[in-house]
């Protein structure tokens, strides 16, 4: 593969402050790109572009880096329809609804699992995401968590070992012995095939000192912690992620004072999860407080079958602009770099010499209009290392 020009791009985000107008999206008008070997050559004013063996005409319109989807549940089975219906018509959502997943998942097939993460894999990348971490978390068996782990391992790095989703219900008298297979047998036979520890922080799943003990066993073997809290109410969760210098606490919509200045003095993301608020009905995170006191942000999908079923970066933008008080600068610099830092990767997340050539073409002249036309299927094109993939 020799070296691409992308020329005539209207907008370029970068995510490189050193690049373009100087702020945290390096933004390059008139912009061109170079890419080579699966990597950013260069990057700069269209006018200024080198040669390069094949050239592609953006025709104005804007480029972004590839998504950084950091948090989703994409390994399960089944979906729960009913659930939301019932919801939508005023049941409001708790953690038990997992059970329903977990049921489906362990009947399906390994082939079924594959196929059915792969066809949300491809809906995602049609949307612009090119890098995405994937859980455990709807087996709640050793053989069950370990082949949900071994299946997403297929087709991601980023995999996260979620045996602490719920107590699972063949231990629903004895959450003390759950917690015990999850930091022992299931976590031997989990930790080979994952990078990240994860436990639900929540009530009605794990308390502080049950997601203590979980994070610790999986970080004594190597995993790195990264946490759901305050999803549902207010809780331990986020606290205890940023003592343990977890990489991110993901939800955070129930949020005390001290809370945020743990994490804006921290070095967890706080990773929000708009789609999870859409379809539950409940209160957005505030967004703006977490920036105003100085945390990184990131946005995700939490695509899963229950809380948030969509796998669409775009709209949890149009979202986080919408209803959380981000401007739309924020919302694209989260979703990009704000993910790569929840993931702790500087490759991917900004498109800068040396990052990864994964990116995204939009059919609109600027970024903003992934906020400004909200539901609209704005993705071109999309490139993963250097390679036209959509
Ligand atoms: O992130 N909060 C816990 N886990 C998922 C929901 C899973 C489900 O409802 O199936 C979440 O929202
Ligand atoms: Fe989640």
């Amino acid at each position: 593969m020799g070296s691409t020009l992308i020329t005539r791009i209207g907008t370029l985000v970068t995510n490189d402050p050193a690049l373009g107008d100087g702020g945290p999206l390096g933004r390059i008008e008139d912009a061109a790109l170079v890419l080579d070997g699966g990597t950013v050559a260069w990057a700069g004013r269209a006018a200024d572009a080198p040669a390069a063996d094949e050239v592609h005409d953006a025709e104005g319109r804007a480029v972004v880096p590839g998504f950084v989807d950091s948090h989703s549940h994409l390994v399960f089975a089944g979906d729960r329809t009913a659930e939301f219906n019932a919801r939508m018509s005023g049941r409001s959502y708790s953690a038990g609804g997992i059970r329903t997943t977990v049921a489906a998942t362990r009947a399906a097939s390994d082939e079924a699992l594959e196929a059915n993460l792969t066809h949300y894999l491809d809906e995602a990348l049609h949307q612009g995401t090119t890098t995405f971490e994937t859980k455990s978390g709807y087996g709640l068996t050793v053989a069950d968590e370990a082949r949900a782990l071994r299946i997403a391992a297929r087709h991601t790095e980023e995999v996260t070992y979620l045996g602490a989703h719920i107590v699972s219900p063949d231990y629903a008298d004895d959450p003390a012995g759950y917690v015990a297979l999850v930091t022992g047998e299931m976590l031997d036979a989990c930790a080979p095939h994952a990078r990240w520890v994860d436990v639900f922080c929540e009530k009605g799943a794990f308390d502080g000192d049950q997601a203590r003990a979980v994070l610790t066993a999986g970080m004594a073997k190597g995993l790195v912690p990264r946490v759901h809290a305050n999803q549902l109410t207010h809780g331990p969760g986020v606290q205890l992620a940023v003592e343990l210098d977890a990489a991110s606490a993901d939800h955070c919509t129930h949020l005390t004072r001290a809370d945020v200045d743990a994490l804006a003095s921290g070095n967890t993301v706080a990773t929000l999860l708009p789609g999870a608020e859409f379809s539950t009905r409940a209160e957005w995170p505030d967004a703006r407080r977490l920036l105003d006191a100085g945390a990184t942000v990131a946005l995700s999908t939490d695509c899963n079958p229950g809380s948030s079923f969509t796998s669409s970066m775009p709209f949890c933008i149009a979202l986080a602009v919408r209803d959380m008080g981000m401007t739309p600068d924020e919302a694209v610099w989260s979703a990009t770099a704000g993910g790569a830092a929840a993931l702790r990767r500087t490759d991917i997340g900004r498109l800068s010499p040396g990052a990864r050539a994964d990116l995204t073409v939009l059919d609109a002249p600027s970024h903003v209009h992934l906020a400004y036309r909200p539901g609209v299927p704005l993705v071109h094109a999309v490139w993963r290392r250097g390679a036209r993939a959509v």
